[in-house]
């Protein structure tokens, strides 16, 4: 039997979840609103990481309310910036925010380039093999059913030589222990962590 307070604990981690796990309906929008007023320093901190260059093809996982989409699209600016994210409401946050950004590469980098998000989870993505040469999940990794699934599939539409960042803001409650190990584990290599005062990130390459 739950004693009252694991029950009330319970609940809290519940509406967390609808919020900002994995965000659904009114409070998940309302959770949308919120990661996107307060984590743009961390993603600012964590995108230069990636030493993203003008033709990269990027891959984001739970991209959220699109904040991240945003820098990348400019930063990758003659290639692709593909997300995939297992909320609707953050696919529609997104792709409201970053609307000009893929009407304009659709209209005027249909060859070159092209912003794209999709509805979909990280152990399934709809990609082929060895795409991406770059790829980054910023406060996901940790709701992932299977985090190790997770890292396996990203590395699937890796290129070789390809980088990729796990980052966590100290609000994700990650622990960084144990996650250089579990990027080796998943085939990739030269894992490493970097930290600043609001969180961390975890650097790898395939
Ligand atoms: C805490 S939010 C972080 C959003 C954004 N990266 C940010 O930093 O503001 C976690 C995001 O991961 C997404 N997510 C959760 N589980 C996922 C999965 N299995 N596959 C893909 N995305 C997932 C959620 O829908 C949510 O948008």
């Amino acid at each position: 039997m739950k004693t009252q307070e694991q029950q009330h604990l319970g609940i809290v981690d519940g509406l967390l979840m609808q919020m900002f796990g994995r965000p659904k309906g009114l409070l998940g929008r309302l959770g949308g609103i919120i990661l996107a007023r307060t984590k743009r320093d961390f993603t600012q901190w964590v995108i230069p990481l990636l030493e993203i260059q003008p033709d990269s093809k990027v891959l984001e996982v739970g991209f959220g309310p699109g904040v991240a989409i945003q820098i990348l699209a400019a930063t990758a600016s003659t290639g692709s910036v593909v997300g995939v994210d297992y909320s609707q409401e953050m696919v529609e946050q997104a792709t409201t925010r970053n609307a000009k950004a893929i009407a304009k590469r659709c209209l005027e980098q249909v060859a070159a380039g092209i912003v794209q998000l999709h509805y979909g989870s990280v152990e399934k993505l709809p990609f082929a093999d060895d795409i991406f040469d770059r790829s980054l999940a910023i406060n996901s990794m940790q709701v992932w059913p299977d985090g190790m699934a997770g890292l396996r599939e990203i590395r699937r539409v890796m290129a070789g030589g390809g980088k990729i960042a796990l980052a966590f803001t100290s609000a994700a409650g990650q622990s960084s222990t144990g996650l250089t190990e579990m990027l080796t584990a998943a085939g990739f290599i030269d894992a490493h962590l970097v930290k600043t005062e609001q969180g961390f990130c975890v650097l790898a390459i395939k």
